[in-house]
């Protein structure tokens, strides 16, 4: 991966890919530039052994076309595409595959950003929309949609899961299936998988029967809290109309971008395993400690969840992660007393940093979601989330200690209790 898809001797030797900072290229000549454009329009198809031709970096740029190779090849995908935000590629696969009149069927919970889109931007191209809750079962789901009365317009199936911020989990598979349920001979639902809180080492969603893979590449892909990235893979054919759109909406990834990310997914797999592995022993801390009323981590789930849950995490996912939430006995003073106290963790919403980060999602985050399925979705004053980085565990659990025991409750036996509790 780390060499994959760049000629050196096509950049003067460089070791690295430098950026091409430049807005357009340069044809050999007229003939090549309509070629390029005969290609970049569809009014032919590629020739056996035709590079795509450089045109201009709102269609493409080695930056970006060297990164998205690379993505494909931790995804086993087909092609990909990458945005300026996870946003974006959200935002434009959507479009992309639903018109006006078509049904949306998404999971909850949904972060906020997505939930908002479906919820408010996508009613006003009256796009209806469905949500269905982690744990429900396919028949339930396809009741949910039938009562909509617009099962023949389901268009798109959107999951998040890991679920933000709680890491509820749903089957892919059993999406899948629903898709099958719905389709025609004529046509078929598009699947697709926000997979940011997995990133691209822990779930493979296209093995699952996904049609799409999205991601907030802000996230674990970009790793160090200093970009903004999305990313969109699957196969050629719906990867080609997503790029169709991309290039009309202008949404691209720059060559900035593109060769920062580059430079983060060579140290991916060193980074998230670090978080994961940190992530553990956090949890366990808190999985003691008095002032913690439940933890919402996948290993706890592994273990405590449903018999559906633990199957669909053996099956789905290759690590528990390394994003973590916990209700905070207490409510919004309380969670606010713990975030406020944090030394080395900062308080600061996103995820997947090198750095660790704590927020509350009923204000921050989810702030907008319905409050009725912020209740249903555990979604409370209490709730916190943490995303670990690849500090040296024994300081995060030093800081989490440290703040969890400058949260002031009326209970003295919880102030006595937590005494015990060892930190590091
Ligand atoms: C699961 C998930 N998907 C998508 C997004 C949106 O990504 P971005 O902020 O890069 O637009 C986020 C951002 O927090 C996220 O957590």
């Amino acid at each position: 991966m780390m060499s994959y898809g760049y000629k050196p001797s096509l950049s003067e030797g460089a070791i690295k890919c430098p950026i091409f900072q430049t807005s357009t290229f340069v044809f050999k000549n007229a003939l090549e530039g309509k070629r390029f454009f005969e290609v970049a329009y569809g009014l032919r198809e590629k020739e056996t052994d035709e590079e795509t031709g450089l045109i201009y970096s709102r269609l493409n740029n080695p930056d970006l076309e060297i990164l998205e190779n690379r993505l494909c090849l931790w995804d086993n995908a087909e092609d990909c595409a990458f945005f300026e935000s996870g946003m974006s590629a959200i935002s434009t696969a959507m479009m992309e595959f639903m018109s006006p009149g078509d049904l949306l069927l998404y999971s909850k919970p949904l972060y906020g950003g997505t939930d908002h889109f479906i919820n408010h931007f996508l009613k006003k191209l009256n796009i209806e929309s469905v949500g269905f809750m982690a744990g429900e079962s396919k028949e339930q789901i396809i009741k949910r949609v039938e009562k909509t009365g617009k099962g023949n317009r389901l268009a798109m199936i959107h999951i998040e899961t890991p679920g933000n911020p709680t890491n509820a989990v749903i089957d892919i598979e059993l999406c899948a299936a629903i898709k099958e349920y719905f389709s025609t001979a004529e046509k078929s639902a598009v699947l697709s998988v926000d997979n940011t809180y997995m990133g691209p080492l822990w779930q493979h969603p296209l093995r699952h029967g996904a049609d799409l893979v999205l991601y907030s590449a802000t996230k674990y892909i970009g790793g160090h809290s200093d970009v903004i990235a999305g990313a969109c893979l699957g196969s050629k054919e719906l990867i080609t109309r997503i790029k169709g759109l991309r290039t009309f909406l202008g949404n691209m990834a720059g060559p900035w971008t593109g060769w920062l990310l580059m430079r983060s997914l060579e140290t991916l797999k060193v980074r998230m395993d670090q978080q994961a592995e940190n992530a553990k022993h956090v949890a366990e801390f808190l999985n003691l400690h008095p002032l913690v009323e439940h933890v919402y981590y996948l290993g706890n789930i592994s273990m405590n969840g449903s018999p559906e849950d633990k199957e669909i995490i053996q099956r789905q996912f290759h690590s528990y992660g390394a994003m973590i939430a916990f209700d905070i006995k207490g409510g919004e003073r309380e969670s606010f007393q713990f975030l406020d106290n944090l030394k080395l963790i900062k308080l600061a919403v996103s995820l997947g940093g090198t750095e660790s980060l704590a927020e509350h999602p009923h204000t921050m985050t989810h702030a907008d979601v319905d409050p009725k399925d912020k209740a249903a979705m555990n979604i409370t004053e209490k709730l916190v989330r943490l995303s670990i980085g690849v500090e040296n565990h024994q300081d995060i659990i030093q800081d989490i200690g440290q703040a969890l025991d400058r949260v002031t409750t009326n209970s003295d036996e919880l102030h006595s209790a937590r005494k015990l509790v060892p930190v590091g």
